[in-house]
């Protein structure tokens, strides 16, 4: 099998760590690892799955002497420099900022549920994390029983804003028990013992913009402009994988038993969902797990024909590096 030049761009941050480590895990044909980062970084050597590895100063050139980059910095980053990269000559780049998504030149990919779309560009976009986690489950219930409308709310990890969202948890959390006072950098209000109803900037029509990338990152990936589903987003104190409550109104009579047997047989999905031993998904048991957790399956109250359930995942996983990787094997 032919191995690849690989640049992980972003390398030092929650998005970019995990990257390597499922390169690794899924035994991507590696030929090269090369980690780059900014001169913050740059000359650190870390250790990775593949060895001790010294992170590089990130240049167009040498992003474009690699097979594949993996582009895990910031959204204005990836708009200055992955065409730059991915033009003729260049890498396949695979980006996990919002950049691209909503630009209708750029494939935006879950490899369980469009993965035709992956081969018609040089630079394809990765989902929002909130989005991927919530698709794998509700695409197949979507084509099986038809999706009239969703609705769902989201209970998001601290990582979901990064490493530094991370740390401002753990010390800020420290300096709340410990009886002084709480300061928020990252958060638009202390995270300790709290939960914030914003994630993002607010828009003109009062959803925040991670609740639209919801709305617009499904129906892109999906293929229906107009599908009807409504977002609310909160930050809770936890440190990774966001959970999400979502109740679907359906074109089809749709039960639960027949929801778990489609959900069972779906890639990328686990269901657990036995209430009397008191198993349905929880972040900590997604953490570090490659499928969505699927349960809480229950007949709607409100709809004649509609379903309640609640996943959880690894955002950094099948919310970013995992889905990255994803995509990158459809192109090998
Ligand atoms: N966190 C998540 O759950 C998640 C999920 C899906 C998508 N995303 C997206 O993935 C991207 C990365 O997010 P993250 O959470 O991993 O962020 P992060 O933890 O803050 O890491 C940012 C990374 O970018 C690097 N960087 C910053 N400026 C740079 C520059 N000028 N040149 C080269 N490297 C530079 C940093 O390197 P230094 O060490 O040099 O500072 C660091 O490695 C963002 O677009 C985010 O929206 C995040």
């Amino acid at each position: 099998m032919a191995q690849y030049k690989v640049g992980v761009i972003g390398a030092t941050g929650a998005v970019g760590m995990e990257m390597v480590r499922v390169l690794h895990d899924r035994k991507f044909p590696v030929g090269e690892l090369h980690l780059f980062a900014s001169e913050r970084s740059s000359g650190k050597k870390i250790a990775t799955p593949f060895g001790e590895i010294e992170v590089e100063l990130f240049s167009v050139a040498a992003a474009r002497e690699m097979d594949f980059v993996f582009l895990a910095v910031s959204g204005d980053f990836a708009t200055e420099f992955a065409p730059q990269i991915a033009a003729e000559g260049g890498a396949i780049v695979i980006d996990n900022s919002s950049a691209f998504r909503y630009d209708e030149k750029y494939p935006l990919v879950i490899p369980e549920i469009n993965p035709q779309e992956a081969k018609k560009s040089r630079l394809i976009a990765n989902p929002n994390c909130t989005t991927a986690i919530l698709a794998v489950a509700l695409y197949p219930l979507h084509k099986n029983f038809g999706v009239k409308r969703a609705i769902v709310s989201t209970y998001q990890a601290t990582s979901g804003a990064g490493a530094e969202g991370m740390a401002e948890l753990e010390n800020e959390t420290k300096k709340y028990l410990a009886g002084e006072p709480v300061k928020n950098e990252i958060f638009a209000h202390p995270i300790p013992f709290n939960l914030i109803p914003h994630i993002d900037k607010f828009q003109d029509n009062g959803y925040t913009k991670e609740e639209m990338k919801v709305t617009w990152e499904t129906r892109k990936i999906f293929g229906e402009p107009e599908f009807k589903l409504s977002c609310t987003a909160v930050r809770i104190p936890t440190f990774r994988a966001h959970s999400e409550s979502c109740t679907i109104e359906t074109e089809k009579p749709i039960t639960p038993e027949a929801a778990r047997e489609i959900l069972r047989k779906a890639p990328g999905v686990k269901v657990v969902d036995d209430t009397a031993k008191l198993e349905y998904p929880m972040p900590l048991n997604a953490t570090k797990k490659y499928d969505v957790e699927v349960g809480r399956i229950r007949a709607s109250l409100v709809f004649e024909h509609g379903l309640d359930f609640f996943v959880c995942g690894d955002q950094l996983l099948k919310g970013a590096a995992l889905n990255a990787v994803q995509i990158a094997e459809l192109l090998v």
